[in-house]
């Protein structure tokens, strides 16, 4: 096949996530040069800058830095739910299928799910399951959470009119909406659409820095004032407190100062990644439903399995993700460019056809 070449790409073309970059030069000259103090004592004035930014940007009353955005989330859906209720999320939410049971083995939040196949809302179903106040009997709904983009339905975007009635649906009777953004930068950037947009229909925002964004770690929480100083005491009693982590809010802001208008690049590499992709298998991807960085292929159960095209690829120095014994994910990020992906195309072609 032209253009591949016998020898593995070395370094490996990494495209298993978009949390596999490792900070730029100038990420790391600015985590160098960081003002710190002990943020336990609420005392780093680079932490207290990216909070604020983000706060900011979310159109929100405060934030709180966090280790990942599993521990955003928690304390998100901790604020909006108290335990012995229900959040409801789509079935391949992040909350719901990978954060390993966190928010009942900690909070005591149980949660119902509708399915959709790209991850989107579906309000007909939220509103045949909402029962703000159930009684004595079933579980009441404190919270419905919403993923923007969708990491597991394909860095699919949600509607932006839809979260729009969903505000308006919840509102009415009281119940809560978490948005996990751990993406929403994306979805930001290809909708045209401002993240505080987005936020302002949602009660708590979580944003992640390490992922599209390139930091190395680190995602922010936000909500109230009143949420987020419950937020910090949360983070504190799960292990969370963390003391000059200015070094890693320096890399937060460095991100949000250099890396935002990139992710454009991102999706563009996707979007041909996938079609590249569709031409090898054909149906495996719908091209056109590549919104952002992240392709998801379902391959057909008569050809290798996913299992076997990931090891087929990885001989040849392109790593991707194995969801399901069909489904692969791949996911473009700052790490790999133009030329990285057109070469990852060629040899997932090969892998996916021979
Ligand atoms: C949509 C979504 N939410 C939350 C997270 C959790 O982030 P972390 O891995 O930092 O805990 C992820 C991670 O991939 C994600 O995709």
């Amino acid at each position: 096949m032209s253009g591949v070449t016998e020898t593995p790409h070395d370094p490996p073309i990494d495209l298993r996530s978009d949390t596999v970059t490792r900070p730029t030069d100038g990420m790391r000259a600015a985590m160098a040069c960081a003002d710190v103090g002990d943020d336990v004592y609420d005392e780093d004035p680079t932490c207290h800058a990216l909070e604020e930014r983000v706060a900011a940007l979310l159109g929100k009353e405060a934030a709180v830095f966090t280790v990942t955005g599993s521990m955003a989330n928690l304390l998100a859906v901790r604020a909006l739910v108290p335990p012995g209720k229900e959040v409801l999320c789509e079935a391949r939410a992040h909350i719901a299928r990978a954060e390993l049971g966190a928010h009942a083995a900690i909070f005591g939040v149980t949660s119902r799910t509708w399915a959709h196949p790209r991850g989107l809302l579906d309000l007909d179903a939220v509103q045949a399951m909402l029962v703000p106040d159930a009684g004595p009997y079933f579980v009441s709904t404190a919270a419905v959470s919403v993923e923007n983009t969708h990491n597991f339905g394909g860095g699919s975007i949600q509607p932006y009119e839809g979260l729009r009635k969903l505000r308006e649906v919840t509102g009415a009777v009281g119940v809560g909406v978490h948005l996990d953004g751990a993406r929403l930068w994306n979805a930001s950037v290809a909708a045209g659409i401002p993240v505080g947009e987005y936020a302002a229909l949602a009660d708590t925002v979580s944003v992640c820095l390490s992922k599209a964004l390139g930091a190395p770690v680190g995602s922010v929480v936000a909500g109230t004032a009143e949420q987020m100083a419950e937020a910090r005491i949360w983070r504190k009693r799960l292990g969370g407190g963390w003391r000059q982590a200015g070094v890693l809010a320096a890399a937060g802001l460095y991100a949000l100062d250099h890396h935002l208008d990139r992710l454009a690049d991102d999706h563009t590499n996707a979007r041909d990644l996938a079609r590249r992709l569709a031409d090898a298998v054909p149906g495996s991807v719908d091209p056109a439903a590549v919104e952002t960085n992240i392709v998801v292929l379902n391959l057909p159960a008569t050809g290798p399995t996913a299992g076997e095209v990931a090891a087929r690829a990885r001989q040849d120095g392109v790593l991707i993700s194995v969801l399901g014994p069909t489904t692969l994910r791949l996911v473009t990020h700052l790490d790999v460019d133009q030329a990285a992906c057109a070469h990852a195309a060629e040899v997932l072609a090969r892998a996916l056809t021979s």
